[in-house]
């Protein structure tokens, strides 16, 4: 069996390079190696000593010694390195998910959470995040609960009440969590948010890829109790072995360097959500929208009968902006909309999109 083409992808592939406002994309707009070498304040001839060796299979001591201290210094053998998050959690549903499961996780969602489970023959239980949280719904009728949070694609972050429920269920039910973290290093408010891992039976995955704007660096991690984590390092060694060495070490400055690098992303990020906050209303298109409380993008709803395929071509053709429709998140009625733009190309591709509906309207 094999899973389902990953819906999204097609259109990243086709526009991502050649849109000049990409709000197609989940992360921020990727840096040069020049301005990371200018945040980590990195010279040349220590980037020079970079060993091309294989790294440690569970990746390297440094970067999981800085990786732990964002878990409350947790120990370094509950830390497992891999190639992008993706591979974390294929592995960790592979390890974990027996035919029969129910997998339960807010629809929609971003579709590995999903699509990988199902490739493992478990039964899905999506439970629709615009009806409200029903944490209670999740848990009881799931053997393995994922919670994404920020939330890809609504934005949605859980607050103190939605965390006291969690717990709650979490005790009452005692199920397997799967924590994806990806977007942690984004909580609008608080700059880094807090994180749903408690050892047990709580895992939780985390990147610096989307948030840090270094996509390309293709690294990701996922902490856990030993024993399964060391599975899945056993797991690992069939798919990419050891994950590439320069990225780690860039991983680990970035890491190291988060104080000074993440308060300018915020900012970018927070201007770009306000001026399309601001301008909302004049998108006579859009029918409503939560704000993000947290990571890079969106999920406006459209008004009634707009088929979101559609609109997000014409604004392509139109506007030169590009999002993704409802349907590749199999939710029709919606767009994805992310805010990881510069903002030059952010505000230029709104007031262009803003003008198109003027226009439309006439
Ligand atoms: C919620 C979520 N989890 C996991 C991933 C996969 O991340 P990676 O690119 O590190 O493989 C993404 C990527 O967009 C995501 O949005």
């Amino acid at each position: 069996m094999l899973p389902r083409e990953f819906f999204i992808e097609d259109r990243l592939e086709k526009y991502r390079k050649i849109s000049s406002c990409n709000l197609g994309e989940s992360g921020f707009k990727n840096f040069k190696l020049g301005e990371i070498f200018n945040f980590i304040e990195l010279e040349m001839d220590e980037f020079k000593q970079i060993s091309l060796e294989d790294s440690s299979n569970r990746g390297m001591e440094d970067l999981r010694r800085e990786i732990s201290s964002l878990y409350g210094n947790i120990d370094l053998d509950e830390i497992l390195v891999t190639t992008g998050t993706s591979e974390a959690l294929y592995i960790f549903f592979r390890s974990i998910i027996k035919k029969g499961d129910k997998v339960g996780y807010f629809s929609p969602a971003f579709q590995a959470l999903y699509e990988i489970p199902l490739l493992c023959g478990g039964i899905l239980n999506p439970v629709n995040i615009f009806n409200g949280k029903n944490f209670e719904k999740l848990f009881k009728e799931s053997d393995l609960v994922i919670l994404n949070h920020p939330h890809n694609p609504t934005g949605i972050t859980f607050d103190d009440k939605d965390w006291d429920q969690i717990n709650f269920y979490a005790k009452k039910y005692e199920r397997v969590i799967l924590f994806d973290e990806h977007y942690r290093f984004l909580d609008n408010e608080n700059g880094m948010g807090r994180t749903g891992y408690q050892g047990k039976n709580t895992f939780a995955t985390g990147s610096i890829t989307k948030s840090f704007g270094t996509t390309g660096l293709r690294i990701g991690w996922i902490v856990g109790n030993k024993e399964i984590i060391s599975k899945m390092r056993s797991f690992k060694d069939y798919l990419t072995h050891t994950v590439n060495p320069i990225s780690e070490f860039l991983s680990l400055k970035l890491l190291k360097n988060k104080a000074r690098i993440l308060p300018l992303i915020i900012s970018i990020l927070k201007e770009n959500q306000r001026y399309f906050l601001e301008n909302l209303k004049s998108i006579s298109s859009i029918d409503s929208m939560i704000p993000p409380s947290g990571g890079l993008v969106a999920f406006p709803k459209l008004k009634d009968g707009i088929s979101s395929e559609e609109y997000s071509d014409n604004l392509y053709g139109n506007c030169d902006v590009f999002v993704l429709p409802g349907t590749n998140f199999e939710m029709e009625g919606y767009i994805r909309v992310g805010f990881g733009e510069t903002k030059e190309r952010f505000k230029n591709g709104i007031n262009r999109w803003l003008e198109w509906e003027k226009y439309k309207e006439i």
